[in-house]
């Protein structure tokens, strides 16, 4: 009886890590796929000439810190991501996205496709927003 419960016990711990999200940056990545992929596409690769890259961007990796102002208040100005030079295309505001969903989605695009950002934390999210605000 007592083996029983024990197995019960171990049944349902298996059952409910099986029910987490696998990928530590699944809800990022949903945010990503919601708000960003039909520019930049799911595969981070943008569109060529018109859409910057944000798989493999040296913009990316210089501006960490303007990020999660990037995202909250969008990007109107000439910028060079990998040697592309792109001026065409604004990239519109997203005041839905609070600052954990901000911080979710960074942490997603900083660790997807090879890229190898840093992990940041809501706290740094909030203080960088802090600048823009
Ligand atoms: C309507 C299309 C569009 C959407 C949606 C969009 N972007 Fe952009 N994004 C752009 C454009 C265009 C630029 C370049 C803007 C410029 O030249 O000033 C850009 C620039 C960037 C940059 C800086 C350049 C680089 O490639 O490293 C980052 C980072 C970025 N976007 C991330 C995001 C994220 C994250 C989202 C989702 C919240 C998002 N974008 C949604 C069009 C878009």
């Amino acid at each position: 009886m007592k083996n029983k419960l024990k197995y019960w016990l171990l049944a349902s711990l298996f059952f409910l890590l099986g029910s987490c999200d696998s990928n530590p940056y699944g809800k990022g990545m949903k945010i990503y796929n919601k708000h960003c992929a039909v520019c930049h596409n799911e595969d981070g690769n943008g569109l060529q000439g018109l859409i910057p890259p944000i798989r493999q961007s040296d913009y990316l990796v210089k501006h960490q810190d303007d990020l999660a102002c990037i995202i909250r208040f969008g990007l109107d100005t000439t910028i060079t991501v990998n040697n592309v030079i792109y001026d065409m295309q604004q990239m519109p505001a997203n005041d839905i996205l609070d600052d954990i969903a901000i911080t979710n989605l960074i942490n997603f695009i900083n660790n997807a496709w090879g890229n190898e950002g840093k992990f940041v934390t809501p706290k740094k999210i909030k203080a960088d927003l802090e600048k823009c605000e």
